[in-house]
């Protein structure tokens, strides 16, 4: 398997800098609470936290499938957040929309939670692997469409590579 990188640090550091400004400006005035869907959310939630101005709040969940497959619909609540969204502006911080099964899978929960808002912020936007109508994201920093998987800055495969600053490509050269 080898790796070939797709993003660097430099163009990420420059399109988390400029989603964080666009959150900034719609978010004036009002608390942002960031709801990350653990664990790919977290280098991009920790890098994207700091470029919000105003007043953040963040929370956590972890989402997980029932089945073995990954494209199984059936998702279960692993972590809950720790506090109560019931009238609060959330923002979701996914890192990856494949299908879309999870962001729909968290926005439904956040909305019967109570929540005034909920929008999507993504790092990797599949737009067109998309099975799910309506969870388009209001911000992304990346559209991918080729089919390798991706894997470092927090995403990983079977756990590994989350550690790799930039994000790579997967390429199988046959000899795995
Ligand atoms: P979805 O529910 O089909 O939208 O899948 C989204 C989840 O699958 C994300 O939270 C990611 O953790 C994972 N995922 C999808 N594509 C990739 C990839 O290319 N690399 C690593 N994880 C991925
Ligand atoms: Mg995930």
């Amino acid at each position: 398997m080898k790796l070939k990188l797709l993003y660097s640090r430099e163009q990420i550091d420059a399109r988390i800098t400029a989603v964080g400004h666009q959150i900034s400006e719609d978010y004036a005035g009002k608390e942002v609470l960031l709801v990350g869907v653990l664990k790919g959310c977290l280098v991009f939630m920790g890098q994207l936290l700091p470029c919000i101005e105003g007043d953040v709040a963040v929370d956590f969940m972890t989402v997980s499938s029932y089945g073995a497959g990954t494209e199984s619909g059936d998702l279960r609540l692993v972590k809950d957040l720790d506090a109560p969204v019931k009238g609060r502006h959330v923002l979701l911080v996914e890192d990856i929309i494949d299908t879309g099964q999870t962001v729909h899978f968290v926005r439904e929960y956040l909305l019967d939670k109570g929540a005034a808002s909920v929008q999507i912020v993504t790092f990797v936007e599949k737009k067109n692997r998309r099975h799910v109508e309506g969870v388009d994201p209001k911000y992304f920093c990346f559209e991918y469409d080729a089919p390798e998987f991706l894997v470092g800055f927090g995403f990983d495969i079977a756990e590994k590579h989350r550690n790799l600053p930039g994000v790579y490509q997967l390429e199988y050269d046959g000899e795995d």
